[in-house]
């Protein structure tokens, strides 16, 4: 529908107007810089939906692997150990030192972290092409067409982007906590037409994904939910309500269960004439 939808434009407004805020005016990184540690903790937990994801990436000994957003390197460290190398961009000081840490806990050497946002990043300057570029859950750039335009440009042969479809279905807490009535801005189905309207025609999977968190009490679920979703003190009392009927007991501790659809798109980057 290009010339009808503008989805590009229609990407920039939902992520402008997103209440789950990664701030446009905040540096880039200070977001996550505040919350790495949590992150870390809790993507720890989640071994096996890690696991599912790297499945899913066609790797090899010899290639090379761009992670575009890599965090603390939940997917760039197991990436390394079937992989030449990876390079992990990210513009979180935070994030990336707990990358620095797992590599260490991990004896992972073959991880090279450069500290910037995708947007800052130059081809043939800062880096040359990878034969694989992954961006997961990090494609938080306003201008996503431009950066989807540099991911194809900087992949030698696929580009493999992890998002959800639809909402989560996390028991009413976005509606009820953070005010979020509608589809996530980074819906699966803004980068597939925008990628389409780039003459790029790429290959979607969904599957169900389940992430669990464990609590020792309910205290520390406030403390820890607060902290991940900024929420001010005034929400406190509804997020406590709500938590004591989403928490259910797992082995001497409080577990939350959350539910979401998430979505794989892919392509060869050899398969589409380049603009
Ligand atoms: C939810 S975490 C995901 C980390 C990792 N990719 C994973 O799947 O575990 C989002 C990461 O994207 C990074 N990020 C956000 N905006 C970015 C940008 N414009 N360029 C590069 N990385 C970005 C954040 O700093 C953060 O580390």
């Amino acid at each position: 529908m290009e010339g009808i939808i503008n989805w590009n434009e229609l990407w920039k407004l939902m992520r402008s107007g997103s209440p789950w805020k990664i701030s446009l005016d905040e540096p880039a990184g200070s977001f996550w810089d505040k919350k790495s540690k949590q992150f870390n903790e809790s993507m720890m937990q989640n071994r096996e939906r890690t696991e599912k994801q790297i499945a899913k990436i066609g790797l090899a000994p010899e290639y090379t692997v761009l992670d575009v957003g890599a965090g603390t390197g939940r997917l760039a460290i197991p990436i390394a150990k079937q992989a030449t190398s990876v390079t992990a961009i990210d513009p979180s000081e935070g994030m990336l030192a707990c990358l620095q840490e797992n590599m260490e806990k991990e004896s992972v050497k073959n991880v090279v972290r450069i500290n910037k946002q995708w947007e800052d990043i130059e081809l043939g300057v800062d880096i040359e092409p990878h034969d694989v570029v992954i961006a997961s859950h990090s494609l938080s750039m306003l201008d996503i067409q431009e950066a989807l335009a540099k991911m194809d440009a900087a992949a030698k042969k696929c580009v493999y982007l992890f998002t959800f479809a639809g909402r989560w279905m996390d028991g009413g807490f976005c509606e009820e906590i953070c005010g979020e009535k509608r589809s996530s801005w980074s819906d699966y189905i803004y980068l597939c037409n925008i990628l389409h309207d780039m003459g790029i025609y790429a290959n979607v999977e969904i599957w169900d994904s389940e992430y669990e968190q464990h609590y020792a009490s309910l205290d520390e679920a406030v403390t820890k939910f607060k902290e991940m979703y900024d929420l001010p003190s005034e929400k406190e009392g509804l997020l406590r309500a709500h938590l004591s009927k989403i928490l259910v007991e797992d082995g001497g501790a409080l577990c939350l269960k959350r539910k979401s659809k998430s979505a794989m798109i892919w392509w060869q980057t050899n398969a589409h004439e380049r603009a």
